[in-house]
């Protein structure tokens, strides 16, 4: 290991320590090796897990004891999570598998002291939930926040519970007493579907409505490996992660979808699907000419992909259509037709006969370009703000 690398080791073992030392305040009768054994899994399948997490978490091999130790420690800090305006997309995809896997059950394992899909209680005792888990755990607690949030004259239209409070107030009250709040998904981190043109709720993102730090997960949904392993890195160091321009965790959002692309060897041949269901396709041919934002979306699904690794909308044969993008449906629309077309019916209109994505390679190469210098310079900026 070298200097820096030791120095972060030594620093999460101390941190694990810690955690294991302070009086567990969580009454959490569930024990993670249990929960394992009765699905099946052995401790082999749960450390052959960590080490999968231990690179996704762009950390060295030696973590993998501190990232498995990580794990099992997940069921003493506590998770305040809250619904927005959304679909529970973000919740349901991690919660609703039919064979769940070790990211599901240690998201199970989470102390979870509200969260509104999941738990019993209705009415005015989920409320009365809310502020207790808050009071109780005032510092201490992680939030996380799914969905957009209408604000300003607009905030109304989001009004949960008895008392009329909306969701804006709900999120402000839940992050002051926050340790470290994360948006989950990209309507909390960016605003979503909700914010899309023409926005008739003023919706924004959680980091709009709180004056504390935002780190983002988005995605839509994000992989259940981005939510567990946000969590799972702030056991491990207590601190931000590093972030990007978009305050997204460089190890989960450095890469372009592009970079990674199991097709990327046929992007680079120049073997396009030019239709849907065309030979092409059938081929796995590059899915750039029918709409795949790939080259322009920060993410990691081309290395992970989603349900347990067996499949990711490029594999399904769909382009990415750069959900973990602000701004993704004004931007990235119309999802099937290529950005190249869009930019030259709006930057470039009337310049050039040929408005299609025949001239991908010019137009792709300098978007590209453009895009992949300015995440730089601002990835740069925020690096050196840390
Ligand atoms: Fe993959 Fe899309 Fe890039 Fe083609 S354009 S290589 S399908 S990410
Ligand atoms: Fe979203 Fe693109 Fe991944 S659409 S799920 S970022 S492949």
């Amino acid at each position: 290991m070298d200097n820096q690398n030791n120095q972060a080791y030594e620093k999460a073992l101390n941190r694990l320590n810690e955690i294991e030392r302070l009086p567990n305040k969580i009454d959490n009768k569930n024990d993670i090796k249990d929960i394992l054994e009765n699905n099946g899994i052995s401790r082999r399948d749960f450390m052959k897990w960590a080490a999968a997490m231990t690179a996704t978490l762009a950390l060295p091999s030696s973590f993998i004891p501190l990232t498995a130790r990580a794990a099992e420690l997940a069921g003493r800090l506590p998770v305040v999570w809250l619904h927005m305006a959304e679909c529970t997309g973000c919740s349901e995809s991690l919660l609703r598998s039919d064979a769940p896997s070790i990211d599901s059950l240690i998201f199970d394992y989470i102390s979870l002291e509200y969260h509104e899909t999941v738990m019993a209680a209705s009415g005015w005792q989920a409320e009365q939930n809310a502020h207790n888990a808050m009071k109780k755990y005032k510092g201490d607690y992680i939030l996380m926040v799914e969905g957009g949030i209408p604000s300003g004259q607009s905030e109304f239209y989001l009004t949960i519970g008895a008392h009329g409070q909306t969701g804006a107030q709900n999120a402000r009250e839940a992050a002051e007493g926050a340790k470290v709040i994360f948006a989950i998904g990209t309507c909390s981190s960016f605003g979503g579907v909700q914010a899309a043109n023409p926005n008739p709720t003023n919706a924004m993102p959680l980091s709009k409505v709180t004056k504390k730090p935002v780190i983002n997960v988005p995605g839509c949904p994000p992989s259940e490996k981005n939510i567990v392993g946000s969590v799972l890195h702030f056991i491990l160091f207590g601190t931000r992660p590093s972030l990007d321009a978009y305050n997204r965790p460089t190890w989960a959002y450095g890469h372009r979808i592009h970079d990674l692309c199991e097709r990327r060897g046929h992007f680079d041949a120049g073997e396009f699907v030019q239709s849907f269901g065309d030979e092409g396709a059938e081929n796995g041919y590059c899915l750039y000419k029918v709409g795949c934002k790939g080259p322009y979306t920060f993410n990691n699904c081309s290395r992970l992909g989603f349900n347990q690794h067996t499949s990711w909308p490029i594999r399904a044969g769909h382009g990415c259509i750069g959900c973990s993008e602000p701004n993704f449906w004004d931007t990235m629309s119309p999802f099937e037709e290529p950005l190249a077309n869009k930019l030259y019916a709006t930057s470039f209109n009337g310049i050039g006969a040929d408005k299609t994505a025949d001239t991908v390679g010019v137009v792709l190469l300098s978007a590209t370009a453009i895009g992949i210098a300015a995440h730089a310079a601002i990835s740069a900026v925020t690096k050196n703000k840390e």
